[in-house]
């Protein structure tokens, strides 16, 4: 079996991670009786300066017929965020149809928490992240600029099915974990769109009389995210709830540096993309100390999607192993001094 992954290094350390990565990729495959050809585009910000756009006018069509797609990421200081955004990853995401965005937090042994009283195994929880519509929908204008009535305009969707496809995804993951499935929702001040949310989970939850639901409003969540993050399990979330929630569940769960996340294409048709939560960091760029573990776990979470998922627990399990190893090298945000690729070999020789 070969398997075709094309890979989007993107910006700053995006491509220090994703190049550092590729290695532990085929060990993992070597191991387990299968290959992968990887294809490199080298689309992001760099060509955006040299000739006005992310990507080629045909990306979409060359991404499609390829297994998987690791990205790395996307942003660079010189061009405003939101047209990195929309011109790689947001298009992407939506042309494959990666309705589900699935980011796992997790406390591995031997990584320090923020919070005081945390071990690790103590915080495991996941967050179901509906991935092409809701806040992030590209619909809205901006009119009268530069006069006293300027306006913006920023208009949220919530379809049936998009809303279906993330909170059916959710149930389906609290079923193969403890059960508990924690619905972060704003419908108090969101009357519309919310109130729909809540109400498609109450009509799927009909389908999974075995989990328990729980609802929070996403203010309450982000306290609690911090205060018991422990008692969560799945939690699902519009498009940006789920963006602010995964973040404070990276850094909980001890760095940014170590949370890795999947946005699937349920039905199958159109390649699924991994990539680490992580931005592009251009504070730390090119000092060779980017944490390679989110990327390391993302293809993990890559192989686990695949089918391969023998070759996914053993990436999981030699991140695991490491972190949990007092004397292994370690990246500066985990408290270490060393750098991306002495972490890489170290797992390689684990694995
Ligand atoms: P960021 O995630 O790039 O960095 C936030 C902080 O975490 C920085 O201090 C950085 O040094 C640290 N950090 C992040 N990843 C790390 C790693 N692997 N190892 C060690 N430290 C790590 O977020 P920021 O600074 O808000 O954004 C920087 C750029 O990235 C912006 O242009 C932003 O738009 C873009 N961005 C892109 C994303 C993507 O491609 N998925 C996601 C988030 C931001
Ligand atoms: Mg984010």
């Amino acid at each position: 079996m070969t398997y075709e992954i094309a890979l989007l290094p993107g910006d700053g350390i995006g491509v220090e991670v994703v190049d550092a990565t590729l290695p532990l990729l085929e060990a993992a495959a070597d191991r387990h009786g299968f290959s992968v050809e990887t294809t490199r585009y080298g689309w992001g910000s760099e060509r955006y300066l040299e000739e006005g756009s992310m990507m080629p006018d045909d990306a979409i069509e060359t991404l499609e017929p390829y297994d998987a797609i690791l990205l790395g990421a996307v942003g660079h200081p010189d061009i405003p965020d939101h047209l990195t955004l929309r011109g790689m990853m947001l298009p992407i995401r939506k042309a494959f149809d990666q309705q589900v965005c699935k980011r796992p937090s997790v406390l591995f042994e031997g990584v320090e928490s923020p919070l005081r009283g945390y071990e690790g195994g103590d915080i495991d929880f996941v967050v179901y992240r509906e991935n092409t519509e809701g806040e992030y929908a590209d619909i809205g204008g901006h009119e009268h600029r530069g006069y006293g009535h300027e306006v913006a305009v920023q208009t949220a969707i919530y379809t049936r099915a998009g809303t279906e496809a993330i909170v059916r995804a959710a149930f389906e993951e609290a079923t193969e974990r403890d059960g508990h499935l924690t619905n972060v929702t704003k419908s108090n001040a969101q009357a519309y769109g919310m109130v729909f949310w809540d109400q498609v989970v109450e009509e799927v939850a009909e389908e999974y009389p075995e989990v328990e639901v729980d609802r929070l409003l996403v203010d309450a969540a982000s306290m609690d995210l911090v205060r018991r993050p422990d008692e969560f399990d799945v939690i699902v979330a519009s498009n940006l709830f789920g963006d602010i929630l995964t973040d404070i569940g990276a850094i909980v769960s001890g760095s940014m540096g170590l949370a890795p996340s999947a946005n699937i294409n349920v039905e199958g048709h159109s390649p699924s993309m991994f990539e680490p939560v992580h931005g592009s960091a251009p504070d730390i760029t090119g000092q060779g100390v980017a944490n390679p573990l989110a990327t390391v776990l993302s293809v993990s979470m890559l192989y686990d999607h695949l089918g391969e998922e023998a070759a996914a627990a053993d990436l999981w399990d030699a991140v695991a192993e490491q972190l949990a190893d007092g004397d292994a090298p370690r990246t500066p945000d985990l408290g270490g001094e060393s750098g991306t690729t002495a972490v890489v070999d170290d797992l390689r020789s684990r694995l």
